[in-house]
């Protein structure tokens, strides 16, 4: 019928009808380590972060205790480099920070590089920043279950704010 609005079926391309999975918005614990502080490139991090578009929804500067070592480090507790670990973690404050945003958790990820700066990629924050292993600048929580862990670990509920800001509209579109 002339005019008459065409049904759905008229609308979709021909073929399977494709599930695209949808981005997940998520939050990562980030610790920036006592090689950063020392070296004072805590901002310069920080502001890749911001430029990247991910949302600080929480930040505290904190000395790393043994104890809070240990929990952090959990599944590193038995390998032969702990101990050092540990030392160096504990040596000098860290800030501990929350991000949000798309698949924060393996964008931020790749936004560090590979867990050895020699071998991470130039462009990326070790690879920029770093030529140690161990020495490393950031921790990045490596898994939604971890990051879950993590958080819990250096943040209460109430330490987290909104993170709605004005800037957002132009980061990415209403329906990504
Ligand atoms: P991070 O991402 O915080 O997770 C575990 C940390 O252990 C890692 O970064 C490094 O700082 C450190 N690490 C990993 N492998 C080694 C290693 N073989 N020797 C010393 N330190 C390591």
């Amino acid at each position: 019928m002339p005019g008459a609005a065409p049904s759905r079926s008229d609308c979709l391309p021909p073929g399977p009808i494709v599930f695209v999975k949808r981005p997940e918005m998520q939050r990562t614990l980030i610790l920036l380590k006592p090689d950063c502080f020392q070296r004072r490139l805590v901002g310069e991090i920080i502001a890749r972060f911001e430029r990247k578009g991910l949302n600080i929804v929480a930040m505290k500067l904190i000395q790393i205790t043994p104890e809070l070592s240990a929990k952090h480090y959990a599944e590193h507790a038995e390998k032969p480099f702990y101990p050092s670990l540990e030392e160096f973690i504990t040596s000098a404050p860290v800030v501990a920070l929350a991000l949000e945003g798309l698949e924060a958790i393996s964008v931020v990820r790749e936004m560090l590089g590979a867990t050895n700066g020699l071998k991470a990629a130039p462009g990326t924050i070790r690879g920029d920043f770093s030529s140690s292993r161990q020495m490393n600048l950031v921790h990045a929580s490596d898994s939604p279950e971890s990051a879950e862990r993590e958080l819990a670990l250096y943040f209460g509920e109430t330490e987290f704010c909104d993170s709605e800001q004005e800037l957002a509209r132009f980061m990415r579109a209403a329906d990504e």
